[in-house]
């Protein structure tokens, strides 16, 4: 299995292009299952949470072609459509469940498997299930798989209660209710950036969605959905994690192509804690300049602060001189990289939900293990600041979620590279 080695020290100082954003590509992606027209979506990142999405649509009978970071999605006939994900590629990923709102909306029956993707708590699919339900369709789990039947088809005039604001359940009824006949309002629905790329890409097909990126989502269905080009929005988690790479090596970097309200949060955490940031149209620049404060953060649904970033940010903290706390409010089991930071040097103690963090001088370079996709980009951040070599293992995480990660964190400095075992 592949591993990174890092020598750290090297201050990171440069410019980094941030790839589209992986959480907008794969529901847009999804979103091509609607109409039987061709969809070009540009600035779509090259990762493995990407290629699992296009195979899927292939299995269920979509031709891809893909040029660069340009995905061309076409179809023959709907009518010929397979309506289920098999457990390979579901297991891969947990947005595979993406399928069931366009496939029901259009077939009226899908069956996906339980969804995998990140060790990061049971993240059961519970919500989905219940807004599905409540617009007319039917659901039992057989084999590890959910069978999901809306015999007269999905029901409009309906209004969906989240009982969490979950990025995915927003999704996948957004998904459906476009071709679902009446009024559709999600109530509680997720506000990130992501949903409202993925409601203006809906709105270009034909849809009427109004109020995406707000609590309260209208939908009013439509007959028929048409084909759309798209450019994908930049990666917020991606840009955020090289704003740490500069500020934990005491560095200078121009992050390039952000929207830099979509980081707002953090970024109001960063210059709290006395890191130079300045932003500009689609450019921010990070500058270290004195040694940082530490803060306490609780994650949260945007936009409060992500819990994308948590790991990162944690790995930070352990290294600022004083005591600092974190929250971990979306997840129930999203500390899996304290126990790898630990072996670094990290002074950390946890407490259910909240992690108390007492920061040390330094990171001893050691031999770790990738638990999940953020928490891998957490050690990957530790092994930049520390003193000697940390390898890094299970690298397979990150390859879902960073785009040619060693070749930017190179371009800027960094002492990294990946072996073959
Ligand atoms: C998406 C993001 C992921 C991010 C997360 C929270 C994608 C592809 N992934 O994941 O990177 O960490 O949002 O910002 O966009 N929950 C339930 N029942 C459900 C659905 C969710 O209890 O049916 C819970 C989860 O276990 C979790 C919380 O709700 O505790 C948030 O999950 P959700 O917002 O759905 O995350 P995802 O869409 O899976």
């Amino acid at each position: 299995m592949d591993k990174i080695v890092i020598c750290g020290g090297n201050k990171l100082k440069g410019e980094v292009v941030i790839s589209g954003s992986k959480n907008s590509a794969l529901p847009i992606l999804f979103a091509s299952l609607l109409t039987d027209e061709p969809a070009v979506i540009n600035n779509v990142p090259s990762l493995d949470d990407v290629s699992t999405t296009l195979l899927s649509l292939s299995f269920i009978g979509k031709k891809i072609i893909k040029r660069g970071n340009t995905v061309e999605v076409y179809s023959s006939d709907s009518r010929t459509y397979k309506h289920r994900a098999p457990y390979d590629l579901v297991s891969k990923m947990r947005a595979s469940i993406l399928i069931m709102g366009p496939l029901l909306a259009r077939l009226k029956k899908v069956d996906v498997s339980l969804p995998g993707g990140c060790a990061i708590g049971a993240r059961p699919i519970d919500i989905h299930l219940e807004a599905f339900k409540k617009m007319g369709a039917e659901f039992s789990i057989e084999g590890g798989c959910v069978k999901t039947h809306a015999r007269d088809g999905l029901r409009g005039n309906t209004t969906i209660n989240l009982r969490f604001p979950s990025v995915g359940a927003t999704e996948n009824v957004l998904l459906a209710a476009v071709l679902v006949e009446g009024k559709t309002t999600i109530v509680n629905a997720a506000c990130e950036p992501e949903i409202e790329d993925l409601a203006i890409v809906l709105n270009k097909m034909g849809a009427k969605v109004t109020g995406a990126g707000t609590k309260n989502v209208v939908i009013e269905g439509v007959s028929e959905l048409h084909g759309f080009e798209h450019e994908v929005i930049p990666d917020r988690i991606e840009a955020a994690t090289y704003m740490v790479a500069a500020a934990i090596t005491k560095g200078e970097i121009i992050l390039k192509k952000v929207i830099p309200q979509h980081l707002k949060s953090i970024n109001d955490k960063f210059k709290k804690s006395g890191l130079y940031i300045k932003e500009s149209d689609r450019t921010i620049y990070v500058k270290w300049i004195k040694d940082l404060e530490p803060q306490n953060i609780k994650t949260g649904a945007y936009p409060e602060f992500p819990t994308d970033v948590q790991a990162q940010w944690m790995t930070l903290m352990c290294l600022i001189n004083g005591k600092s706390s974190i929250k971990e409010d979306v997840f129930e089991n999203r500390f899996l990289h304290v126990n790898e930071l630990r072996r670094l040097g990290a002074d950390i103690s946890i407490d259910d939900k909240i992690v108390n963090i007492k920061g040390v001088k330094k990171f001893s370079g050691a031999p770790v293990i990738m638990s999940d996709l953020r928490a891998g980009a957490a050690l990957i951040l530790a092994g930049l600041a520390a003193c000697g070599t940390t390898t890094v293992s299970r690298i397979y995480h990150l390859d879902r979620g960073y785009e040619m990660l060693e070749k930017k964190m190179k371009k800027l400095g960094a002492d990294i590279k990946r072996i073959c075992d």
